[in-house]
């Protein structure tokens, strides 16, 4: 069960369709908390624990097949439930900082609104399987659907052919510096998916953004990745008391 928190830390996670540099904003900002003296703790969902990661393989590997939208939303909540034992409530409850890359959001927007299972039942499992657990913060970072997806396709690809690469021995490592570095060869089963259904996860995070405007910020993400940074900084100034650790 989800112990009821006085929880001491923060917890703040970032959204955005595929391709928005969100795990470089993510590093981005655990280097300016780490500086200014505070505990951050990175994770991801789906994943984030030994378990969740194997459910993302499951789940991310275009070699998944004929994947039911009921049965992939529930693989969702699966990863989300053991994360939030094994590593989200235990570092708030330390009073860390945790930043995750996705949350529950992610799940109301894909399988809510691009899988088309609606809000409600996504609201709902987060009630009964999550405890309700809400993020602090919620960084939404925008840019065109197009030119971010574009960007998810050439690094998943980029990342499969390293994998090929270095299976064929013709490479020592198969590693980047990039995000693509940490993933799994092959991630593509969502990017696969048409315009529209992007439209749709697109429409959706705006939805919940319109809704809970006090936990949600949408930041513009079109600029480069200084840009994008400075102004996640500026919303973390105004939005959440953070006292400097070191000074
Ligand atoms: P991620 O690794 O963050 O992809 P990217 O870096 O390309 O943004 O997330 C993997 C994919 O999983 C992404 O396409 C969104 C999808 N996803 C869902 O559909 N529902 C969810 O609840 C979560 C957490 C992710």
């Amino acid at each position: 069960m989800i112990p009821k928190m006085g929880r001491r830390g923060k917890f703040i996670t970032f959204e955005g369709l595929d391709g928005t540099g969100k795990s470089t904003q993510m590093r981005k900002l655990a280097a300016v908390l780490r500086a200014a003296g505070h505990k951050v703790v990175e994770t991801r969902e789906p994943g984030g624990t030994p378990t969740g990661e194997k459910i993302r393989r499951v789940l991310l590997d275009s070699s998944t097949e004929g994947l039911a939208p009921l049965a992939e939303m529930a693989l969702m909540f699966a990863s989300r439930a053991q994360h939030i034992e094994e590593v989200i409530v235990p570092a708030l409850e330390r009073g860390q900082i945790v930043l995750c890359d996705r949350f529950t959001d992610s799940t109301e927007a894909y399988q809510g609104s691009g899988r088309k299972l609606g809000s409600a039942v996504v609201i709902e499992l987060h009630r009964l399987l999550c405890g309700g657990l809400q993020p602090d913060l919620t960084i939404l970072l925008e840019s065109d659907p197009a030119m971010s997806l574009g960007r998810a396709r050439r690094r998943n690809q980029a990342a499969a052919h390293r994998a090929n690469l270095s299976k064929a021995g013709l490479s020592k490592s198969g590693s980047g510096s990039n995000k693509s570095a940490g993933k799994h060869p092959d991630e593509n089963r969502f990017e696969q998916q048409n315009r529209a259904f992007f439209v749709r996860v697109r429409e959706g995070y705006r939805a919940i953004a319109a809704r809970e405007p006090q936990r949600v910020a949408a930041v513009d993400a079109s600029g480069s990745p200084g840009q994008t940074h400075r102004r996640i900084v500026e919303v973390l100034g105004r939005r959440m008391r953070l006292a400097p650790r070191n000074a």
